[in-house]
């Protein structure tokens, strides 16, 4: 017989993307109603959600974090579930950069999200906005990364897609934990 058990599913570094249905979890809370923790560490047992959610999240800690990250993400994850990650594609945000001009003078990054000059739109998706502590980007991932990345920690199967969002080309992962891991 089906379960009939709602399915448990988390959004990792919601900021402003309260989703209803998930346990939103940020280090910097948007209101009440979400889980405060500090990753990459979970505050969650093993095997107890059916999907995770991390969106433009990853690339905000070091190498070594993000591979903390994405193991306790498979930890938490139930044998069958999913993790969708999400994040900028750093080999098309870097050609970006690199075929823009320099502006005429000296801009002021904080809230230039300017894509005909290079230290607007195309910084700021390299190296984070910075308008917190939480804001900064750390590492960057291919797709080839990503993909070895999440195979290194056990995913299987893992599907990744070139997508448009947050104003830039961003690699879309689906990545099942085995169900015999
Ligand atoms: C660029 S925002 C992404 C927000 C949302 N997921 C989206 O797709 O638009 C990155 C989020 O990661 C959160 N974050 C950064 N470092 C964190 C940490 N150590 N623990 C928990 N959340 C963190 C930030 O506070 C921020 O809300």
């Amino acid at each position: 017989m089906a379960s009939t058990a709602t399915p448990i599913r988390l959004n990792l570094g919601c900021g402003d993307d309260l989703r209803p249905g998930y346990i939103n979890v940020d280090k910097f809370p948007k209101d009440d109603s979400v889980v405060s923790a500090d990753l990459p560490g979970l505050p969650f047992e093993a095997n107890y959600a059916d999907e995770i959610v991390l969106s433009h999240v990853l690339e905000h800690f070091g190498y070594a974090d993000g591979v903390r990250l994405c193991q306790e993400i498979q930890r938490v994850l139930k044998p069958g579930g999913i993790a969708y990650i999400e994040v900028p594609d750093i080999q098309w945000c870097v050609a970006q950069f690199l075929g823009a001009p320099e502006p005429n003078g000296y801009t002021n990054p904080e809230y230039d999200y300017n894509t005909q000059h290079r230290w607007g739109l195309w910084a700021q998706a390299i190296w984070g906005d910075q308008h917190h502590d939480g804001l900064y980007h750390k590492w960057g991932y291919t797709a080839h990364r990503l993909l070895n990345l999440l195979n290194y920690v056990g995913f299987h199967p893992i599907e990744i897609q070139f997508v448009q969002s947050h104003r830039v080309q961003c690699l879309s992962a689906r990545a099942a934990k085995p169900v015999a891991a």
